[in-house]
């Protein structure tokens, strides 16, 4: 085992100047599926505060909870009914404080899940505006005549981000409402300003009751274009991570649309009413890391944070990561911040894409948690939980039931570009012991989602006493992260070393003006064994994910197959 401190290091003077969001490590959790301490099958508040010493032993400092608002769980939670109320299979209010409250009495904090863009069609906002068109809240949402004649086309050509019309026809009222994932889920109208007013009361109302932060989906949706003109043709029949573009369109007029970035900074003036202590909101963006930075504002005066997906789908070869990593650093230079993302609920789990290999997932980690930018770790990615292969017709997830029809070669064939069509494979139980129910749910209860075939092998009970284990090396990764304040926010630089081969990506983190030395970081991105010539340096090896050891630096160093290797270098 590696003799890594257990104890947070004080903070110098310099470092406490730097934001805590900006040096922290995210750990996202999907309720539904953490831990469920009522025996219902479902997972709950009360089953994500039975697990916070192992959070905080983990090592992850702030924790972001998928939507446990009210809801009709038609979209597991992303379809609210009530922001200010807590969906009953979670739990109650009160447990919603006693877990912000237990969060911050362990020196941690806690982001929660803001869907600004559209709510439930069962929030009575919603029931309201589509009863009459004469209802106060019928401009809430967005409704349009059908094209004529008959008006019985949708208004225009503008697409959902799963492809189809985002347009719905609602026989009551003879219109068409606009909804930009599913049809249960209509956008709200931003260019009405009670709308506006109305979410902001429901930020201020989750702050005020000491939220640290908020994650906001589909934030680049926000506003449609005024003039409801038609999206142009575009040759992309897929949106990409880099390219939010696709299905035969280019969604100018639906989505980051200058309005929503101007939005941005409006919302974050709302979050810098609550600056003690500061607050962060970290925006579900797609498109290439330049016009993400947009979302930031060009003076560092909008979202802090934006996820950065290209790393859900990207290759795992030394010069690919030393593009990615070139291209947030370009993108994101102090005082921005880039993201490191590996996995989410929306996404196939990271170690899928690499064939199950460990070695390869302990080196994944250590690339997100030694490179420059916010780590947001998954639920399960820390044990290497997989993917599970659950078939389209059984699936709960609303997105499946849209693909009800795709073969399984289709099925496999997107989830290797980064794709599933049944998200329910990535939200599978967390699986913290061999037991029958994987100790997610007591051994008489059914979960909500099958557990994985592989659990009683993949556990937390069974990687805790494995000092190989993956667990073991995010810990140990999550403490030298904590110790090693360059490794938190310190800034990036290449290290040219020409007898470097091309699979091993090597960097070094340095405190500006610091002289108690870098941080370097050389990570195997090959199965071939590197040779390191390490003879100018004086210092430690922190870290390596395959010997365990801390020890004096070596003059030369074998670095092997998918190895990383942490060295302090001191002057
Ligand atoms: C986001 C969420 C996803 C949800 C969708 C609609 O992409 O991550 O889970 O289904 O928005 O709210």
């Amino acid at each position: 085992m590696h003799d890594l401190p257990s104890e947070r290091p004080r903070l110098s003077p310099v470092d406490s100047q730097v934001p805590w969001w900006k040096r922290t490590t995210t750990y996202q959790i999907y309720p539904r599926s953490f831990a469920d301490a009522n025996g219902d099958g479902i997972g709950d508040l009360r089953g994500i505060l039975g697990k916070l010493d192992y959070l905080q032993r983990l090592g992850v400092e702030t924790l972001w909870l998928s939507p446990f608002f009210q809801s009709p769980q038609a979209d597991f939670g992303y379809d609210i009914s009530d922001h200010f109320a807590i969906a009953e299979e979670y739990g109650t209010m009160d447990d919603v404080r006693a877990l912000i409250r237990e969060v911050h009495a362990r020196g941690m904090k806690i982001v929660l899940d803001m869907v600004l863009n559209h709510t439930s069609a069962l929030h009575p906002w919603f029931a309201a505006s589509r009863r009459d068109r004469g209802d106060p809240k019928r401009d809430w949402y967005i409704w349009r005549d059908g094209r004529k004649p008959g008006g019985k086309a949708p208004p225009n050509n503008w697409r959902s981000m799963l492809g189809g019309s985002g347009w719905h026809y609602d026989e009551a009222t003879d219109q068409w409402y606009f909804a930009s994932f599913l049809d249960f889920q209509p956008d709200l109208n931003y260019r009405n300003p009670e709308v506006k007013a109305a979410m902001l009361d429901v930020v201020r109302h989750w702050f005020a009751q000491g939220a640290d932060g908020l994650r906001l989906d589909i934030f680049n949706a926000l506003f449609k274009d005024a003039s409801f003109a038609d999206n142009p043709f575009s040759w992309r029949p897929m949106p990409t991570e880099s390219n939010p573009h696709g299905f035969f369109q280019r969604h100018i007029h639906t989505i980051d649309h200058p309005d929503t970035i101007a939005f941005a900074r409006e919302l974050r003036k709302v979050v810098d009413e609550f600056a003690d202590p500061p607050r962060f909101l970290v925006g579900e963006v797609f498109g290439d890391a330049a016009m993400l930075r947009r979302y930031c504002g060009e003076a560092a005066d909008g979202l802090h944070l934006v996820f950065l997906f290209e790393t859900l789908n990207a290759r795992w070869q030394g010069r690919h990561v030393r593009a990615l990593i070139q291209a947030f650093e370009h993108a994101f230079p102090e005082p921005f911040s880039p993201t490191f993302v590996l996995g989410n609920h929306d996404r196939p789990r990271s170690i899928h894409r690499l064939r199950g290999g460990r070695d390869e997932a302990k080196l994944l980690a250590a690339l997100q948690l030694t490179v420059r930018g916010v780590p947001f770790i998954y639920y399960g990615e820390e044990i290497g939980m997989d993917n599970h292969d659950i078939p389209l017709h059984e699936g709960l997830d609303p997105v499946s039931a849209r693909f009800r029809m795709a073969p399984r070669w289709l099925v496999r064939w997107f989830r290797r570009r980064g794709v599933l069509l049944n998200r329910d494979e990535c939200r599978s139980p967390m699986q913290w012991d061999a037991s029958k129910n994987a100790g997610f749910s007591p051994d008489d209860a059914t979960p909500w989602l099958p557990l994985h075939r592989r659990s009683a092998a993949v556990n937390v009970a069974t990687q805790e006493g494995d000092p190989e284990s993956i667990l073991c090396c995010y810990r140990n990764l999550l403490a030298l992260r904590r110790e090693q304040p360059a490794l938190q926010w310190g800034q990036l630089a290449w290290i040219a070393a020409p007898r470097l081969p091309d699979n091993v990506v090597a960097f070094r983190r340095i405190l500006p003006g610091n002289g108690a030395g870098a941080v370097e970081v050389f990570l195997n991105f090959s199965k071939r064994v590197a040779e390191l010539d390490l003879s100018a340096y004086a210092g430690r090896v922190l870290f390596s994910n395959r010997t365990g050891q801390r020890s004096a630096v070596p003059p030369a160093y074998t670095l092997r197959g998918f190895e990383a290797v942490v060295v302090l270098d001191q002057p």
